[in-house]
């Protein structure tokens, strides 16, 4: 059975809650943007595809009990409730270019005058469900480019052990995955040996997604906390990194979930290549580096407490930054579903 972190038919949005796994598979309804906005800033869905397309069929669950009879207010209502669901978390910028594409398309419909009111309310609703579509197309092409490049280092008949960050699988996109898309990939080719995903701290994607989603397709795998990596790539021969991103700037700097730069860093040292997956819906033309990248902090809770339960002395202050942004000089190659690009050719998409 494929993991499915969207269910949506037509007026109909469920989302499985993120917050109870591996514990308790519980899917929600999502029954507008209200709904939309709370489910991604409270993390019940997370990763930077997932957000996007979560946030826009939550709009479009919304217009599609609505009665239009003029474009002027189909057009200011999307472009306000778009602009509203981008406010829900601040790093990833899937949302904020879904937004963008979405506001120009209304527009344009807007502009057509023999399209009616109706007629732009469908057509706007089509467009956002084509993305269900479209991200799980996209992440099968980074897994096939990001398989080959992987393994276009060493002999056909070698397998690999990879080692991977946070969670980038279906629970993170519409399906299949983008880092963890490239892992199932090279299963199915029979060339994994071992995946060792890391725990995640303090959110715990990694313990609580990445693993469960390799126990559920049955990849060889192995959590280690974040503070075993270095010895980990001392220790076994690691072939590659694969993580996913949050934004990657037009310089190749890349914001994916805390602990990824120091990971690039030890790669670098241990002369493990280093590939970011991402698909082209997340990366931000319009900011030339990392250093434009507003990174998210979240509340002190999720470093103090395991669930409820308080593992930090009373009284001590946190820092808690959901992300960080790993320098482009750190990254072997950006692997998007147009194929495999140096941090410096990123331009040539
Ligand atoms: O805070 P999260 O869980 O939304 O962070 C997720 C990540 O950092 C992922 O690596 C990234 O969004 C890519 S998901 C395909």
């Amino acid at each position: 059975m494929t993991l499915k972190s969207i269910v949506y038919e037509s007026g109909k949005l469920e989302i499985l809650d993120q917050l109870l796994l591996p514990n308790q598979t519980k899917y929600i309804r999502i029954d507008g943007v209200e709904d939309g906005w709370r489910a991604i800033n409270t993390m019940q869905v997370r990763g930077a595809p997932a957000i996007a397309i979560v946030g826009c069929l939550s709009l479009a669950v919304e217009l599609q009990r609505e009665v239009f009879n003029s474009k002027k207010v189909i057009r200011q209502e999307v472009e306000g409730k778009l602009n509203y669901l981008v406010s829900a978390r601040p790093t990833a910028v899937n949302m904020k270019i879904a937004a963008q594409v979405l506001i120009n398309f209304v527009n344009e419909l807007d502009e057509n005058e023999t399209v009616g009111p109706e007629d732009m309310k469908s057509g706007f609703i089509s467009a956002i469900e084509a993305m269900l579509e479209k991200d799980i197309a996209d992440n099968r092409a980074i897994g096939e480019f990001g398989a080959d490049a992987i393994l276009s280092s060493i002999p056909e008949d070698h397998v690999v052990r990879i080692i991977t960050h946070c969670n980038t699988g279906s629970l993170a996109t519409a399906g299949y995955g983008t880092a963890l898309g490239i892992v199932r990939t090279l299963h199915a080719r029979k060339r994994i040996e071992h995946v060792y995903c890391t725990e995640t701290r303090p959110y715990n994607q990694g313990a609580r997604l990445t693993a469960y989603e390799l126990v559920h397709e049955q990849i060889p795998s192995t959590l280690v906390c974040d503070s075993m990596v270095a010895a980990l790539m001392k220790s076994r021969s690691i072939l590659a990194v694969v993580v996913g991103a949050d934004r990657v700037a037009a310089n190749g700097d890349t914001a994916n979930k805390i602990g990824t730069y120091q990971i690039a860093v030890t790669a670098k040292y241990h002369n493990v290549p280093f590939y970011v997956a991402a698909p082209r819906t997340s990366i931000d033309f319009s900011i030339p580096s990392g250093e434009y990248i507003v990174i998210e902090e979240r509340p002190d809770k999720e470093m103090t407490h395991i669930g409820e339960h308080r593992i930090a002395a009373q009284g001590i202050s946190c820092w808690n930054p959901a992300f960080d942004v790993t320098p482009a000089h750190l990254i072997t190659a950006i692997i998007t579903e147009q194929g495999v690009f140096k941090p410096h050719e990123l331009q040539n998409i």
